[in-house]
């Protein structure tokens, strides 16, 4: 018999029992009373982890899908859009908001480095008429997490629009859509909300509004305005996934029931594990710890060992998935995800397991140092 598979990867994250139960129990009637009242429920929840005062919508479409109503919701063909880009998902957004007519800019980070306040500063104050600019918050093709409250505050004082990927960041760390004046932001259901994929989540200002009255972009399933309305009858424009939020309710349940301040310190204390393991086994971390990401670690392989070799052996040895980099990092990095349904043992099983896997490859450590040295850090 193989051994219960282990998803170490930047989503699909595991998903707890209880919200596995929730998903599988017969669908309810989308327009039933029963439904309206989970969907109110969900909402409220999804917007107090958000900090968010003002809207919430809930998708049934993946995080991409958010990121794409964002856009179509706010801009007109012809648009300057700026796109802060620190890897593959940064990059996404510049392209969605190319396929809707706007003219882009881009503002990039080394890889592996966090967006620049002074460049983003020196950027907006040299281009005059940029109306949107999109961020991602925890950049997962590389580990890092940019500074979103700085990013959003000189975006506010420029007046542009700030538009925000929070996919791998909401419901792990600290983030406040309100204070931090952030007009729109995305997320998905497969990250830290510990659901499959397939909901996607937007929070969105009265800025955000009045840049959805002007947009000439053409929209329909997507457009906020169906989404608004509907809620005034506690219920979507179209049928949801009602399954998924019935699933989301539960994990929501438990994510209340753990804490805030709990699962940012937990989040945090992961990666801080992890990388005290990684470094002991005398591996490079690809992130310094100054702008580490809480919900996923990038680590450099041995010099002669690949990344395919590291991650078939987990794979196939101890049921353990872990990411290839992507694009660029393709090959170049292992990406092992920490959001959502993981635990200090999971942290701890996972650095055995790749010194085991290091060590059929021939690399040397002495024994057990990945797992001492994380245990020592705690
Ligand atoms: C930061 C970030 N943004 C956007 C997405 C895209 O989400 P989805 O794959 O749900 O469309 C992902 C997926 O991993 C992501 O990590």
């Amino acid at each position: 018999m193989q051994a219960k598979e282990f998803l170490m990867i930047p989503g699909p994250t595991p998903v707890p029992d209880p919200v596995l139960a929730a998903i599988c129990e017969h669908p309810m009637a989308h327009r039933s009373k029963e439904f309206s009242q989970l969907l109110v429920e969900v909402i409220k929840d999804l917007k107090t982890i958000a900090e968010c005062d003002t809207d919430a919508f809930v998708f049934t479409a993946s995080g991409t899908a958010a990121m794409e109503a964002a856009i179509a919701n706010t801009i007109s063909p012809g648009d300057k859009v700026l796109s802060l880009i620190s890897g593959v998902f940064g990059a996404r957004f510049a392209k969605i908001a190319e396929a809707y007519g706007a003219s882009v800019e881009r503002l990039e980070s080394k890889l592996g480095e966090p967006i620049s306040i002074d460049a983003l500063k020196k950027k907006l104050s040299e281009s005059k008429d940029i109306k949107v600019v999109t961020v991602t918050h925890n950049e997962t093709s590389t580990g890092v997490l940019n500074d979103l409250q700085a990013i959003a505050q000189v975006i506010h004082e420029y007046g542009a629009l700030c538009v925000v990927d929070a996919v791998t960041s909401y419901a792990a760390c600290p983030l406040s859509f309100s204070k931090w004046k952030i007009d729109i932001m995305v997320t998905g259901s497969q990250k830290a909300l510990m659901l499959p994929p397939g909901l996607s989540f937007v929070f969105v200002s009265e800025k955000a509004w009045q840049f959805h009255a002007k947009s000439k972009s053409p929209k329909f399933y997507f457009d906020f305005a169906r989404y608004r309305k509907s809620l005034t009858e506690d219920t979507t424009p179209f049928t949801p996934n009602v399954s998924f939020v019935a699933g989301l309710k539960t994990a929501l349940d438990m994510i209340k029931k753990e804490g805030f301040p709990m699962i940012y310190a937990r989040h945090e204390n992961l990666q801080k594990t992890l990388r005290a393991g990684v470094l002991g086994m005398g591996l490079k971390l690809f992130v310094k710890d100054q702008y580490a990401s809480p919900t996923i670690t990038s680590i450099v392989p041995p010099e002669a060992i690949s990344v395919n070799t590291i991650r078939q052996s987990l794979k196939e040895k101890y049921q353990i998935r872990v990411a290839d980099g992507q694009e660029e990092l393709k090959s170049k990095i292992f990406r092992i995800g920490h959001m959502g349904y993981i635990f200090e043992r999971d942290i701890l099983m996972t650095l055995a397991c790749l010194e085991a896997v290091l060590k059929d490859a021939g690399y040397h450590c002495p024994s057990g140092i990945g797992v001492g040295s994380a245990l020592s850090s705690i």
